[in-house]
């Protein structure tokens, strides 16, 4: 007698085939899946913040990106709705309280919830010595990269965690820091600085939400070829002498880090919490 298997994945609900004398086999979701999960990337139209987008609505997300310009945000949406991915996308300032606050709320009001947020929106205005920083760069950068930080998860963490209660899961609050919160800077020390407190505030958050089921990491990447770091790799020689001091022997692109951010916010990372994870060809190891 021939007997039929009847494929069932029960995040779809899809049966791939229907015979009679049929058998069910339930398909575990495989840990890297992120199906049925709902995703906010803040500054996701372009450099990291886009192939985090990208990478996490092909494993299956819905994903709401944001940036400051109405116009960008477009583009990015409709690409990435191109590519598949359930997406929305909001003009949002992170600097300002009530913009990100609208954006929360804009992506409730669309998927009745959040499970994984990336802060990964961040600015820096000064490069040069450390006591010759202007007030007015100072503030800019402490808002964008770490006030803003905390103000979104005190927006999402509360909701992420009955979310996460409800579906018998966990919820995933990610922050893209960087090596320079990691390692001294003569250039970019204000800015160091406040990277080194995002992956602080990374550890505190993960002792204060563990508990209620939400997992806290940072992903602290090395010099990547993006808009933001561009007076960092553009001059060749510049970028030679990176190069020669990078054990992997060269620089980093955005494609690099957007699976890490899947990593971090699936399955496979349900027992990682609090942590850094460094994404740099290597320069901190010498
Ligand atoms: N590139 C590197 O070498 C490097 C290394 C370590 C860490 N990082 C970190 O990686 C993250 C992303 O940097 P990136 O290199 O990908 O930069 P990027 O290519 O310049 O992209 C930045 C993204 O954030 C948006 N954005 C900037 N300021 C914003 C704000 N105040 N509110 C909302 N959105 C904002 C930008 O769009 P709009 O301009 O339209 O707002 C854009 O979508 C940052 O946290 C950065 O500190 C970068």
């Amino acid at each position: 007698m021939r007997r039929s298997v009847l494929h069932f994945d029960i995040l779809s609900a899809r049966p791939a085939c229907q015979l009679s004398r049929t058998k069910f086999r339930i398909v575990e979701p495989h840990p890297f899946s992120l199906r049925g999960k709902v995703a906010l990337v803040t500054g996701g139209t372009r450099g990291i913040g886009r192939s985090i987008a990208q990478e996490l609505g092909r494993a299956g997300a819905a994903v709401a990106l944001c940036s400051r310009k109405a116009d960008a945000c477009e583009q990015a949406r409709a690409q990435l709705a191109a590519q598949g991915v359930e997406v929305m996308a909001q003009p949002c300032n992170v600097s300002r309280k009530d913009e990100l606050q609208a954006l929360v709320e804009g992506v409730c009001a669309r998927w009745g919830g959040i499970d994984i947020v990336v802060a990964n929106a961040a600015s820096n205005p000064y490069f040069g010595p450390l006591t010759g920083i202007p007030d007015e760069a100072l503030d800019k950068i402490l808002t964008s990269n770490i006030k803003s930080v905390l103000w979104l998860a005190g927006m999402t963490l509360e909701k992420m965690a009955q979310r996460a209660k409800r579906a018998g899961s966990s919820a995933s609050f990610i922050v893209v820091g960087s090596i320079a919160g990691l390692l001294a800077n003569t250039v970019i020390g204000a800015y160091g600085l406040s990277k080194a407190a995002d992956h602080q505030l990374v550890r505190n958050l993960a002792a204060e939400w563990g508990p209620r089921g939400v997992r806290v990491n940072a992903i602290a990447p090395g010099l990547v070829k993006t808009d933001f770091a561009r007076a960092l790799w553009e001059d060749p020689q510049r970028a030679a002498e990176r190069i020669a001091a990078t054990p992997l022997r060269r620089l980093g692109e955005p494609r690099d880090i957007g699976g890490i951010a899947v990593f971090l916010a699936s399955d496979a990372a349900a027992f990682i919490t609090g942590q850094c994870i460094v994404a740099d060809g290597g320069v901190t190891i010498l």
